[in-house]
C-alpha cells in the first residue's frame, strides 16, 4: 500500500510540470506585463517591444532592471552613432564643406547625448531617480538637433540612427516615471 501510494505520489510529481509552464506563465504574468505596459504608453509600441526584447532579461525584469536595460540601449547606441559620425568626419570628399558642418553639429549633439546617459546612469546606481526622465529628454532632443541639422538636404547620413535614439530615450521616459510617479 504505501508502496503503492509512493507509486501514485512519484507519478503526480512527474505530471505536475508537464502542466506547469501553461501555470507559471500565469503566476509571471504580471511582471511580464511591465515592460508590456511601458511599451503601451510609447508612441511606437512595435519599436519598444522589439527593443526592450532584444535583452533576455526583460521578460522577468522589474523597473530597476527595466531602467538600466533601456537607458545602457540608448547609452550604447549613443555611442555607436558617436563613432560612427567620428568615422564620416575622417573621410575625405572634395564637396563636402557644408555636410561637415552638418556633421559637426551633430557630433556635438551625440556628445551631450552620451553625457546626458552617463550622468543617467550615474543617477542609477546612487538610486537618485528624479532627474532620469529630464536626462532621457536631453538626449531625445540632442537627437532631434541632429535630424534638424540636416533639414532641407537630400539625405541624412544620421537620419535611421537618430530616429533610433530618440525612440530608446522615448522608453527611458516611461520607465523614469515608474520612479517619480508622475
Ligand atoms: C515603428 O517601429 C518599427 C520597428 O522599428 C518601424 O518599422 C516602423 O516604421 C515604426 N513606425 C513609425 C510610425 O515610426
Ligand atoms: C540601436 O537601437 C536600435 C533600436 O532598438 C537597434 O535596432 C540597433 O541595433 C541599436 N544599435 C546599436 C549599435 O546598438
Ligand atoms: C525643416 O525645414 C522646414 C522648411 O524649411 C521647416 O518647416 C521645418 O520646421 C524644419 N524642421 C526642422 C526639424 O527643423
Amino acid at each position: 500500500m504505501a508502496l503503492l501510494l509512493y507509486g501514485l505520489g512519484l507519478s503526480a510529481f512527474f505530471i505536475i510540470p508537464i502542466v506547469q509552464p501553461s501555470l507559471a506563465s500565469t503566476i509571471h504574468e504580471p511582471r511580464t506585463v511591465l515592460a508590456i505596459e511601458i511599451c503601451k504608453k510609447t508612441s511606437n509600441y512595435t519599436f519598444c517591444v522589439e527593443s526592450l526584447y532584444a535583452d533576455p532579461r526583460t521578460p522577468n525584469a522589474d523597473r530597476y532592471t527595466l531602467a538600466y536595460i533601456t537607458f545602457g540601449l540608448a547609452y550604447v547606441n549613443a555611442t555607436a552613432t558617436q563613432d560612427y559620425i567620428a568615422q564620416l568626419l575622417k573621410k575625405k570628399a572634395g564637396h563636402e564643406h557644408d555636410r561637415k558642418q552638418r556633421l559637426r553639429r551633430c557630433q556635438r549633439d551625440y556628445n551631450k547625448a552620451v553625457s546626458s546617459l552617463e550622468a543617467a546612469y550615474n543617477d542609477l546606481n546612487s538610486e537618485t531617480f528624479f532627474e532620469l526622465a529630464d536626462l532621457a529628454g536631453d538626449a531625445a532632443r540632442s537627437s532631434k538637433d541632429c535630424q534638424a541639422a540636416f533639414n532641407g538636404t537630400h539625405y541624412h547620413p544620421l537620419g535611421s540612427r537618430n530616429r533610433d535614439l530618440k525612440g530608446l530615450c522615448e522608453i527611458c521616459v516611461v520607465v523614469s516615471k515608474l520612479f517619480t510617479g508622475t
